[in-house]
């Protein structure tokens, strides 16, 4: 079904896995239309509940956009290029399941605007973050130059753009950009930890936690009257009964998604 991305459904966990190792996963036009494709199955497919982004192989999750697809490109075909890939990440971020990115590595240019889509970061120790797109001529395209203020500050953020540095692992951690950091080998079974803990609530409550969330960072919506509206739909669904029937019965809360 797919070229570049391995998937399997466990657990009701989602993963995506981009494997172009040859090539540090780095993401052409073929990952973009996988990546459209798995999406559509994230958003519609029932069974699953939440997902996990990594990278094939021990030394990239994934190293940017595919360089060799910039050549001859004219203003208006980059600038199309930026928007298609903001817009898969668009899709990333307002998911209503949780997107966890799992940083196996290198995650420049595209890579780390790829990770910082997803709802959070959790990196092995061997992990390195950065936009080295100013070594090309060039900036981020696909929402980098945002989202890294958003999650490491304005000032941070300007040295790591400006001068195409790399943060390592720990200094991610400090920084706020990952939640953990852990040996390499058990990168997949962190975040499956934390997936399988959150699976096991409302699953209407937690998208509705992502959308009031992101809605701090979108100057088209007051994020106050998003969690007025979310608390709202909350109550009109059968697991907040069961939620709150559940608690005041003392017994633990089987949530249907309903
Ligand atoms: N686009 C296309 N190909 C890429 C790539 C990218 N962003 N990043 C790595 N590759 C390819 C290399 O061209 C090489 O292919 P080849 O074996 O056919 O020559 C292969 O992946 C391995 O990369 P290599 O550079 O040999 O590995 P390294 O360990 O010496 O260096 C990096 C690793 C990540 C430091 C280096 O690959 C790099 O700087 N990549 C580009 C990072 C970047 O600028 N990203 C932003 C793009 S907008």
């Amino acid at each position: 079904m797919y070229t570049t991305l391995l998937t399997s459904l466990e657990n009701s966990i989602f993963t995506i896995t981009i494997n172009r190792p040859d090539k540090l996963n780095a993401l052409n036009k073929d990952v973009f239309a996988d990546l459209n494709k798995a999406l559509d199955e994230v958003y519609s497919h029932p069974d699953i509940r939440s997902v996990i982004i990594t990278g094939s192989g021990p030394k990239a999750f994934v190293a940017g956009a595919d360089i060799s697809e910039f050549s001859g490109l004219t203003v208006e075909a980059s600038k199309a290029l930026a928007k298609a890939g903001q817009d898969t990440f668009f899709r990333i971020e307002n998911a209503p399941k949780p997107i966890v990115a799992c940083v196996n590595g290198f995650a420049l240019g595209g890579g780390c605007e790829l990770a910082m889509s997803c709802h959070f970061r959790i990196a092995a120790d061997n992990a390195k973050f950065g936009q080295p797109e100013v070594n090309l001529g060039l900036i981020p395209g696909y929402g980098g130059t945002q989202r890294l203020v958003q999650l490491i500050g304005k000032g941070r953020a300007m040295e790591l753009l400006m001068s195409a540095g790399m943060l390592d692992a720990a200094t991610a951690l400090q920084y706020g950009l990952v939640n953990y950091v852990v040996p390499q080998e058990e990168l997949l079974t962190k975040a499956r930890t934390i997936l399988d803990l959150i699976n096991t609530k409302a699953p209407i409550a937690v998208g509705k936690c992502i959308e009031a969330a992101n809605a701090v960072f979108d100057e088209t919506k007051n994020g106050y009257e998003v969690e007025v509206a979310a608390f709202g739909h909350c109550f009109g669904t059968e697991d907040m009964k069961e939620g709150t029937t559940a608690f005041l019965e003392k017994r633990k809360a089987v949530f249907t998604g309903k």
